[in-house]
C-alpha cells in the first residue's frame, strides 16, 4: 500500500489559537472521527444544505443515508457533527469518496483532510485497490497522494452517475484516484 500517514489523530484536541474565529469561544475541540449513528444523520444533511441551495450539490436523502450508514463517517467535536464523508463502493475494487463536508467554522484546518484519510483507511480495510474522487477542492487530494485522471477510464462511474446527473453539461469537478496497491505505478 502507498504511503498515506494515518489521520493525524483520530482523536484530536487542538487550541483555540489554531482555530478560526467562530471556534475561539472555546478553549479546545474535542475533534474524533468515526461512524455515525442514526440520530446523526439530520446533522450530516445540514452540513450540506448551503452547497445543495447553492446548486453546488447534489441533494442526499435520509432514507439512502441510513441504509449506508456503516459506509459513512463523521468528524465530531463533542455532542456536534462538524464534518463528514462517504464511501460508494462500484465493485471489488474501485469506490469513490463521496459527500466530504466540513462545518463552515471548522474548515481550513485540516479537518477535511483526515476525513479524506480516514475514508481511504477505511477503503483500505474493505479490500479495495482504487478510490476515486469527483472534485473541486484539487489541491486537497494532490497533498494526500491523489492523482488526477480521465474520468472516462471510470465507466462505472459515468454510466451510473454521470449520464444520468443534472450537472453534466456544466460539470467542473476533476477525477482524481488514489492507488492503494503499488500495482498501478
Ligand atoms: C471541501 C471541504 C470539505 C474542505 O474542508 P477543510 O476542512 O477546509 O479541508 P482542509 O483544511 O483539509 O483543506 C482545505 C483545502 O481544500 C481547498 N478547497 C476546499 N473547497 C474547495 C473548493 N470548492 N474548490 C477548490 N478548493 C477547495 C482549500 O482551498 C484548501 O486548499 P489549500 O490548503 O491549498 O488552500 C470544505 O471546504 C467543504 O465542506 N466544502 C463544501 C462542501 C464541498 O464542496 N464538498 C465537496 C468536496 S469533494
Amino acid at each position: 500500500m502507498q504511503s498515506l500517514s494515518p489521520p493525524t489523530s483520530l482523536t484530536q484536541t487542538r487550541t483555540a489559537s489554531d482555530t478560526d474565529k467562530a471556534m475561539q469561544k472555546k478553549t479546545t475541540v474535542d475533534l474524533k472521527i468515526r461512524t455515525p449513528q442514526e440520530t446523526e444523520i439530520d446533522a450530516i444533511l445540514k452540513l450540506f444544505e448551503y452547497e445543495v441551495r447553492a446548486g453546488k450539490m447534489l441533494p442526499r436523502y435520509p432514507d439512502k443515508i441510513r441504509k449506508e450508514l456503516d459506509n459513512w463517517l463523521v468528524a465530531t467535536d463533542g455532542d456536534h457533527v462538524v464534518g463528514c464523508v462517504s464511501l460508494v463502493f462500484f465493485d471489488d475494487d474501485l469506490c469513490e469518496v463521496r459527500s466530504l463536508a466540513v462545518d463552515r467554522a471548522y474548515r481550513g484546518h485540516g479537518l477535511g483532510s483526515d476525513l479524506v484519510k480516514a475514508a481511504v483507511q477505511m477503503a483500505a480495510g474493505r479490500g479495495m485497490h482504487r478510490v476515486l474522487s469527483l472534485t473541486r477542492a484539487v489541491s486537497l487530494f494532490e497533498r494526500l497522494d491523489f492523482h488526477q485522471a480521465d474520468v472516462a477510464c471510470f465507466p462505472e462511474k459515468v454510466w451510473r452517475d454521470c449520464e444520468p446527473c443534472p450537472f453534466r453539461d456544466c460539470c467542473d469537478e476533476v477525477a482524481l484516484v488514489y492507488y492503494l496497491d503499488d500495482s498501478h505505478h
